[in-house]
């Protein structure tokens, strides 16, 4: 079981100015930033991302709308990350989310949903490291 997750707000969640809330709901859920930064997306950068989805028709939609404005990548750390964070983010569509959810309490759609969680260890490495160096990890994980 590993202990590292990455999320991402979303544009949406940028637009909507709740970058503070949705922070102080993973926090006080028990997770400590690791790394955190503010990123507009190129179109190459957010198509590597979600390279596992390039099938799918909703493809070309998901990397406008993750390129459309900034979004918050951070890394967090916690106890069985990936499961724990994906609990309170809440499933896909907020619609079918649990009360209290973060994407219950602020998305509006299946495709916009304003935050990203790693969906397994091997991922959250990965995309943990398609946003911050090593340099970066390396100075903010020696605590
Ligand atoms: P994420 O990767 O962003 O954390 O979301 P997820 O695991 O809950 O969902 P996933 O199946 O990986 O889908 C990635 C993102 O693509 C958009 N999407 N749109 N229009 C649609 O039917 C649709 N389905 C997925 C969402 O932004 C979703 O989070
Ligand atoms: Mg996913």
């Amino acid at each position: 079981m590993g202990n590292k997750t990455l999320a991402i707000i979303k544009p949406d969640g940028v637009k909507k100015n709740v970058i503070g809330e949705v922070i102080k709901k993973i926090t006080a859920a028990g997770f400590k930033i690791k790394a955190l930064k503010m990123v507009r997306l190129t179109k190459d950068s957010a198509s590597g991302f979600y390279e596992v989805h390039k099938e799918r028709g909703f493809f070309a939609d998901l990397v406008e709308f993750m390129t459309s404005g900034p979004c918050v990548p951070i890394a967090l750390e916690k106890e069985n990350a990936v499961a724990d964070f994906r609990k309170l983010i809440g499933a896909t569509d907020p619609a079918e989310a649990d009360e209290g959810t973060i994407r219950k309490l602020y998305a509006e759609s299946k495709a916009y949903n304003i935050i990203h969680g790693s969906d397994s260890d091997e991922n959250a490495a990965i995309e943990i490291a398609h946003f911050f160096s090593r340099k970066e990890l390396l100075e903010n994980y020696t605590d």
